[in-house]
């Protein structure tokens, strides 16, 4: 078992991604917006942060492998579910949980704007920039943290403690 400490309270968490989503309102006004998931970690944020959008949105959803242990990914990304219909033309926003060392993301944006969307964008809810290996473009970040492991809120290890409603981190 892990010894975790609250990193992130869900009142903090949930104050925040209200703010997200009344920026991303304003930014995308008069637009429709495909708000990408990215499964399975984005998946608390992004249910979240849809209730605290106003314009028209469809959710979408992708299933991707990184290859890696249990704490790195390794870029090796593996698409298992791919979204439903064509982003061609259509302003797509990507909603992950986590930008560690940028791999995944570097790979993930690079495939899709292949397809031509009429804009790109990327929000995060943590974002551990001191890890970065490779350049990716944040659009959006909820909270910076530090090269530490955290869980919790979508976030897991060894695909547990997703369900936890706050982000924490391993003690040891
Ligand atoms: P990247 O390709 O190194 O940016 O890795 C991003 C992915 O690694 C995230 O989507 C998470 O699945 C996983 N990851 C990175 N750091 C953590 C962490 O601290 N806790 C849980 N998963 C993490
Ligand atoms: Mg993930």
């Amino acid at each position: 078992m892990l010894n975790l400490d609250t990193l992130i309270s869900e009142e903090e968490l949930q104050a925040r991604i209200a703010q997200l989503g009344a920026e991303i309102s304003k930014d995308y006004e008069g637009k429709e917006l495909v708000v990408l998931c990215i499964l399975k970690g984005g998946v608390m944020f992004m249910t979240d942060l849809v209730k605290h959008i106003s314009v028209p949105l469809k959710m979408e959803f992708m299933v991707v492998s990184s290859y890696g242990d249990e704490y790195k990914s390794s870029g090796l990304v593996r698409i298992i579910k791919d979204l439903d219909e064509p982003i061609h033309d259509k302003h797509v926003l990507i909603v992950e949980d986590i930008i560690d060392s940028g791999r995944t993301l570097a790979y993930l944006t690079k495939m899709l704007s292949e397809r031509n969307p009429a804009s790109l964008k990327l929000c995060t809810l943590l974002n551990k920039e001191e890890e970065r290996v490779t350049d990716v473009e944040v659009d959006y970040t909820g909270f910076k943290v530090g090269n530490e492991f955290v869980i919790g809120y979508g976030l897991d290890y060894k695909q547990y403690y997703r369900n936890l409603p706050y982000i924490a981190v391993n003690r040891g």
